[in-house]
């Protein structure tokens, strides 16, 4: 029975309504399949703000295409995330749906798993502030992240949102039972915070969270920013020459990686020596497929700049089919992809959230 019915993915099932409350079928489907899929269960999520860049494809999404197959993948545009510091209401709407159908045009397949908007579910929020009353200040004051975050902003300017900021990820993610978290390095010591917060609650209320463990990949290594290969490529980076966008044309392309700054020297070599050119190269081995050593071969007796027309030529091959698809996507289809997909994920939070009420004292 259950593998006649999982033929039909949940989100054609759902038409896409919110509204339609699941069956009983659906019911018994999602607890069959979460006893027999038996795969583990990834959750991660980006923020609907800044521009994505290919430092967060390279780096994230691309892996969370090939992860899919082999885990139970939720994917999440972490809206509640994102208005931790001030957003324009029309810009951050644009953002949520384009995250998505970035995730869409990598190849994240919402018939294999579930992408769904944040604060369409709203137990994240609903057990982000249950974790609040266990969570103590300095362990939040200790975040390196708030740290980095507040130290840009005016006091006057930092809200109890961005101080709490990882306490509402901690609940993203045991709100489903998460095993693994494909995150970047800068965010183990949130995954750290999870932990904590998950096995107290245990601790004090009985078992009721599995304890996630962060899960990097040699490939999602950080790409680091083109004019400062010390500090992470970023969306919110002061210049433009920090990243590529993906949604920068041929001509910004161009610009950018002629001026991304580069070691002393000339010959092409990959060494921890330069970290400028290995960042470089790591960007183009990712992009064509190709080992650091194909590359240095490659560029052998060649100077700088045209290793740079090449990254540049690889860049573009990459983002003109990805722009494409990018731009044949309809608003509406992919919301409809993505309130499915809070269907699909609503039965295990709601579950999960009576399960954390009761052991609470909550009378239901
Ligand atoms: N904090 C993450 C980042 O900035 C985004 C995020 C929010 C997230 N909730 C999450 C990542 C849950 C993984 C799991 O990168």
């Amino acid at each position: 029975m259950l593998l006649f019915y999982s033929k039909k993915p949940f989100h054609t099932r759902y038409g896409g309504q919110r509204d339609e409350s699941p069956s009983l079928l659906d019911t018994l489907y999602l607890i069959l399949y979460t006893c027999y899929m038996n795969k583990p269960r990834i959750f991660s999520g980006i923020q609907p703000s800044g521009n994505l860049h290919l430092g967060n494809y390279l780096g994230a999404i691309k892996n969370w295409a090939k992860l899919q197959d082999e885990y139970d993948s939720i994917f999440c545009v972490v809206d509640l995330h994102a208005i931790t510091v001030p957003q324009d209401p029309e810009a951050l709407k644009k953002k949520t749906i384009e995250i998505a159908k970035i995730y869409l045009a990598a190849g994240i397949d919402p018939s294999k798993c579930s992408i769904f908007i944040q604060s369409h579910v709203s137990e994240h929020t609903e057990l982000a502030w249950i974790l609040n009353t266990i969570t103590k200040i300095p362990e939040m004051e200790r975040m390196t992240q708030f740290k980095d975050k507040s130290e840009k902003l005016d006091k006057s300017k930092i809200s109890m949102g961005l101080f709490d900021y990882p306490v509402l990820m901690a609940a993203d993610i045991i709100l489903y039972d998460t095993n693994l978290v494909p995150v970047g390095k800068d965010q183990m010591q949130h995954i750290e915070l999870t932990r904590d917060l998950a096995s107290r609650f245990n601790n004090k209320f009985g078992e009721t969270f599995i304890l996630p463990k962060g899960y990097t990949t040699k490939e999602s290594a950080n790409i680091m920013g083109l004019d400062d290969p010390t500090k992470k490529m970023s969306k919110s980076a002061k210049s433009e020459y920090n990243y590529i966008a993906l949604t920068d044309d041929e001509e910004t392309v161009r610009r950018k990686i002629k001026k991304a700054v580069t070691d002393s020297g000339s010959e092409i070599v990959y060494s921890d020596e330069k970290p400028a050119l290995k960042n470089l190269i790591n960007i183009y081995s990712l992009l064509a497929d190709k080992k650091p050593e194909e590359i240095e071969k490659e560029y052998a007796g060649k100077g700088y700049a045209e290793f740079k027309n090449g990254l540049a030529d690889v860049t573009i091959a990459f983002l003109e089919p990805f722009q494409k698809k990018l731009k044949e996507y309809d608003d509406e289809k992919v919301l409809e992809i993505l309130r499915a997909g809070a269907e699909k994920v609503r039965l295990l939070a709601t579950a999960k959230m009576e399960e954390v009420k009761k052991k609470i004292g909550f009378v239901l």
